[in-house]
Order: C-alpha cells, then structure tokens, then sequence
C-alpha cells in the first residue's frame, strides 16, 4: 500500500490542528502508519528540501521549519501521495479549495501549515529522512 510523508508544519502545531489534520485523513479511509513530534535541526531540514536550495524563499523556509516542533506523519493508503495533496490544497493558500486543509486553515505561502510528498520516489525519499524502519507499522 502506498505511503506518503506528512509534516504538520510549527505553524498547524501552534495553531492546534494536529487533531484536525490527523483525524480528516482517518475519516478519508487512510492509516497512520507513523507518528512523531520532533523539532528539526538545520541541517535536518536542509536535507528534507534539497530540491529548494538556492531558491529565493530557501532560507527563510529552514528558518521557518526549524522555528518548533513539528509532527511527521507516515500515512498509508491507496493512493496516498495524490490523495493527500488534494486534502491540502495548492500550495499557495491563496489558491487552495475552500475545504481542503490550506483552504481552511492557512493564508499565506510562507506559513501554509503542512506538507505532503510530490511523488512516490519524494516519499520515498522524505520517510527515511525522519523514520527507521522499525517505527513504521504497515496497516
Ligand atoms: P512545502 O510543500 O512544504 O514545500 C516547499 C515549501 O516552500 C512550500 O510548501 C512553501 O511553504 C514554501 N515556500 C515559500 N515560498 C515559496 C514559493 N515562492 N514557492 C514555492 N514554495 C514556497
């Protein structure tokens, strides 16, 4: 079954969603296959968002990750990676469906509360990064 990496941003955890954002993607049928609050380090999350290195919103984006906690969620389903990123929205909240997390709960690019994998391979990718093999439970 297909698995996908899930960030609660410090923005979701500071604003009490993680209940909210847990549970919509229970009720949608899927599993949480792993769970963890952590804060990330900087080189953590330089690693995490390799791909953005040397963009313009880079560093304000580890400072921003790096800021509190976070929850990092492995959630396990069908489909997992695109369902996931529909129930978020875009990634601009001002372009995210009202009723999708982001159209919900968030307004701006910079603060938009969560993050979901692009693709199979980022999931991949993204779930080593925060989880051993051992703390994942295959549902
Ligand atoms: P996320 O899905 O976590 O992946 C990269 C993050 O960079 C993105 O969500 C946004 O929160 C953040 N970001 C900040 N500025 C931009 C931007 N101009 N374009 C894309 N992502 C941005």
């Amino acid at each position: 079954m297909e698995k996908t990496l899930v960030l609660v941003k410090p923005d979701g955890v500071n604003k009490g969603l993680c209940g909210e954002i847990i549970g919509r993607f229970e009720k949608r049928g899927l599993k949480i296959a792993g769970l963890k609050m952590l804060q990330m380090s900087r080189e953590l999350a330089q690693r995490h968002y390799g791909e953005h290195e040397g963009k313009p919103f880079f560093n304000g984006l580890v400072n921003f990750i790096t800021s509190g906690p976070l929850v990092a969620i492995v959630v396990q389903g069908e489909n997992a990676v695109p369902v996931v990123r529909a129930m978020m929205g875009a990634t601009n909240p001002v372009d995210s469906a009202p009723g999708t997390i982001r159209g919900d709960f968030a307004l701006t690019i910079d603060s938009n509360i969560i993050h979901g994998s692009d693709s199979a391979a980022s999931a991949e990718r993204e779930i080593g990064i925060f989880f051993t093999a051992g703390e994942i439970y295959n549902r």
